[in-house]
Parts: structure tokens; sequence; C-alpha cells
């Protein structure tokens, strides 16, 4: 009999398989998850119930590619409902913070400090200034963001809202639902939103 020894491999790929297979429905995503915690276990914080998935991820899963427009309009309309926009109404905070929190990674890994805040990582996925110049690509640039949206109210609350739970606006995006997942505070996602939309800010200059 063959043994496979999962912990030789890596998340991503045992990942991008499951889906395939999904994809394939040789396995359903609830037989994926079983397989997944069987290979897996708590380690700090990083606890197995990570590996529960809501309704947005399940349906994600479920059709990774192909997605009929009428589950992508689910999906965005299951998070609009989750929203949650802060209760003084005020959405943009200090742009100085807010750029702290996109150059950090730090948080939610089984070796940081529970205790203290994460980071937004947001410079993993996109160019925000031309300051800093290592960058992802997986998102799209920001540079410019606000210079180019202006900072009407509209655009105050879509720039929130994307941050605080991204699903609301594009289903099965890669971008984390920061506001959503509890990754980020009330706080710091207006601090990340004046960053983004403060005309001082190097985002727009
Ligand atoms: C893991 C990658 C990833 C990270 C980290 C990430 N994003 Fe994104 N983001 C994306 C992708 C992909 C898109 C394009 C698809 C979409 O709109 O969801 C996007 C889109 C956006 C948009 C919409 C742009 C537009 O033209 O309307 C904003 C605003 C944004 N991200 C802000 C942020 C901020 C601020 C952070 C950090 C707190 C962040 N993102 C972190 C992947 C990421």
């Amino acid at each position: 009999m063959k043994i496979i020894h999962f912990t030789s491999l890596s998340v991503a790929a045992f990942t991008a398989s499951i889906q395939l297979c999904a994809a394939a429905d040789a396995i359903k995503p609830t037989q994926a998850e079983f397989v997944m915690k069987a290979s897996f276990m708590d380690r700090g914080q990083a606890k197995v119930d990570r590996l529960n998935q809501d309704e947005t991820q399940r349906l994600c899963s479920q059709y990774p590619e192909k997605r009929p427009p009428e589950v992508a309009r689910r999906i965005e309309a299951l998070n609009m409902k989750l929203m949650k926009y802060p209760a003084d109404g005020k959405l943009l905070g200090d742009w100085k913070e807010g750029e702290k929190i996109a150059q950090s990674g730090v948080g939610k890994q089984f070796s940081d400090n529970p205790a203290l805040p994460a980071g937004g990582n947001c410079y993993a996925c996109h160019q925000l200034t031309k300051v800093e110049i290592s960058f992802g690509n997986i998102g799209p640039s920001l540079y410019n963001y606000g210079k180019l949206r202006g900072n009407t109210e509209p655009i105050q609350k879509y720039t929130y809202g994307k941050i605080y739970n991204a699903e609301a606006y594009s289903a099965c995006t890669n971008m984390p639902r920061f506001g959503h997942s509890g990754i980020l505070t009330e706080e710091q996602i207006k601090h990340v939103t004046a960053l983004l939309l403060d005309p001082n800010s190097p985002v727009n200059n």
C-alpha cells in the first residue's frame, strides 16, 4: 500500500489539487475538508477550524471556473448583507497609520502574538506608491487611486467596503476580507482608506 505523507505537501499545492478534484467532481468540498482536517493540527492561534468554509468559500470551491452569473450575484449579495460601516459615520483615518498597516505582513500566523494588531500586507498584491518599489501584482496598481476616483462620499463608502469585504463587489476575488474576517479593526480600515483617498497621501502624489 502506498503511504502518502501529507506533511510533505505544501498547503497551496494541496489546495490546488483539491480544487482540481472538486472541478472534476471527483471529490466534493466536504470530503476535501475532511482530508485537509485529517492532515493538519492546531498550532497557536492557527487552528484547524480555519478550514471550515462559509457559504461564500464553499460556492467558490464548488465553481472554481465557469461560475454561473447567478452564483456570483448570490455571493456578492450575501457578503453585502454582512457589511458593517463605522457607527460614527467617519470612513477616513490617518493615512500615515494606513501606510504602516499596508506595509505590515504580520499577524494571524501561529508564531504571531494574537494580542498585537495584524497588518494588511497590501503591498504583497498591490502597487500603492512610487516610494515603495517592492510590491506584488496579484491585484491592480492602486497608485493615484484617489486622484483618479476623487474623494466623494460614494467613493469613500466603496473603498472602505471593498477593504472590509471584497467579496461584496467581486465574487471569489483573491483579496482577503479584512474586516469581515477580523484581520483588521474598524480603525485600521479607516487608516488604510485614508491612505488610498487622502490627497496628501503618497498614493496620490
Ligand atoms: C492576496 C492579494 C491581495 C491583498 C493582500 C490585498 N488585495 Fe486588494 N485586491 C486584490 C485583487 C486580486 C483585486 C482585484 C479583484 C477585486 O476587485 O477584488 C483587488 C482589488 C482591490 C481594490 C479595488 C480596486 C478598484 O479598482 O476598484 C482596492 C481598493 C484594494 N484591492 C485595496 C486593498 C488594500 C487597501 C489592501 C490592504 C489592506 C489590499 N487591497 C490587499 C488582491 C489583494
